[in-house]
């Protein structure tokens, strides 16, 4: 094969998640991207366009620029399985496990990996048992979302029914989390050749350290500082951590993992590992990969140099 020659490549992008918005610039960025290296790509809408209409497509392989559900949580990975067409990111199961904080949180703590401590939410949880077990201030959210969607920060036992309330407008499982309060940082893992590599931490200086959906994609104000000017050694502690727990979860291509580091003792812990993340131009893995030289362009060619399928079954002719 030669250097650039992928096929014909889609790029899946859009859908109907809550996160289309951000999709949409990441989509049209990664196939501009991969236009000026050479490769025959092509954008692919499947909030818009559907399943028959991407089979006429005939791909030969596919970057998934998607977020959110249906893109990022195992069923389009699931789709094009059974198409057989190669695919970036993580497969059917690492996806879907990574979408859900509940399992992900369940497969890290079965590892040993610092997560906050958290419960299941049920409408009939008893606020001053949530409030005993994680103290306060505590962290309620849906299992399912991103972006900060349905989050709220709860500082006392009467307003944990509405924080449930809210998360559980937008999905079936609700979860508390204890509060960390310290560094926000975030981490990208990237296979290169097969081999996953933790890129160099990010740090988020949110507004009010409320690092929210408008402070994520509108606000000026929240800075990111890459390298992070931790402490090497610290950093490096975090990477460890990070690779595991990307492993843990049986991701391949790439990932997002966000960190919280306690300020009272400085123990990371692990919050969530986005298995799609966002690649617009103010995206955090691309402003981690430019820092260890590998520009916009080159990393889209490089995910998409790792597409692949979990069960190959045959050639395609
Ligand atoms: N347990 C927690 N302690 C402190 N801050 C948290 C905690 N959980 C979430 N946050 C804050 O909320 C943001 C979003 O939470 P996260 O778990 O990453 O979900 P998502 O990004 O999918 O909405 C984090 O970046 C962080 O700023
Ligand atoms: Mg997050």
């Amino acid at each position: 094969m030669k250097e650039m020659d992928f096929g014909k490549v889609g790029v899946l992008y859009g859908g109907k998640a809550a996160e289309r918005k951000v999709s949409l610039v990441s989509g049209a960025a990664v196939c501009e991207a991969l236009k000026s290296k050479g490769v025959d790509a092509h954008l692919f809408d499947t909030g818009t366009q559907d399943v028959a209409s991407l089979q006429q497509e005939n791909f030969d392989r596919v970057f998934i620029a998607l977020h959110g559900r249906y893109g990022e949580d195992g069923c389009v990975q699931g789709l094009l399985e059974q198409m057989q067409v190669p695919y970036t990111g993580s497969g059917v199961m690492a996806s879907a496990i990574a979408m859900d904080k509940v399992m992900t949180k369940r497969v890290w703590l079965a590892e040993g990996l610092p997560t906050p401590r958290y419960m299941v939410l049920k409408a009939d949880s008893d606020p001053l048992e949530v409030v005993e077990y994680l103290g306060l201030p505590l962290i309620v959210k849906p299992a399912h979302e991103g972006s900060t969607i349905g989050l709220t920060k709860v500082t006392a036992p009467d307003q944990l029914a509405a924080a449930y309330q809210k998360a559980a407008e937008l999905d079936s499982s609700v979860l508390a989390e204890e509060f960390i309060a310290g560094m926000e940082l975030t981490c990208a893992v990237l296979d290169r050749n097969g081999v996953p590599e933790a890129l160099p931490l990010i740090r988020i200086i949110a507004p009010g350290a409320n690092y929210d959906y408008h402070n994520k994609y509108f606000s000026n104000e929240t800075q990111y500082l890459c390298p992070c000017g931790l402490d090497a050694a610290v950093e490096k502690t975090i990477q460890d951590y990070v690779l595991k727990a990307y492993k843990a979860l049986g991701c391949r291509g790439w990932g997002r993992i966000d960190v919280m580091l306690r300020e009272s003792d400085g123990q990371p812990f692990l919050l969530e590992l986005n298995s799609s993340p966002g690649m617009t131009g103010h995206s955090l893995v691309p402003m981690a990969a430019k820092q260890v030289g590998l520009g916009y362009e080159d990393l889209c060619v490089t995910l998409l140099k790792g597409a692949t399928l979990d069960y190959i079954q045959h050639k395609k002719d």
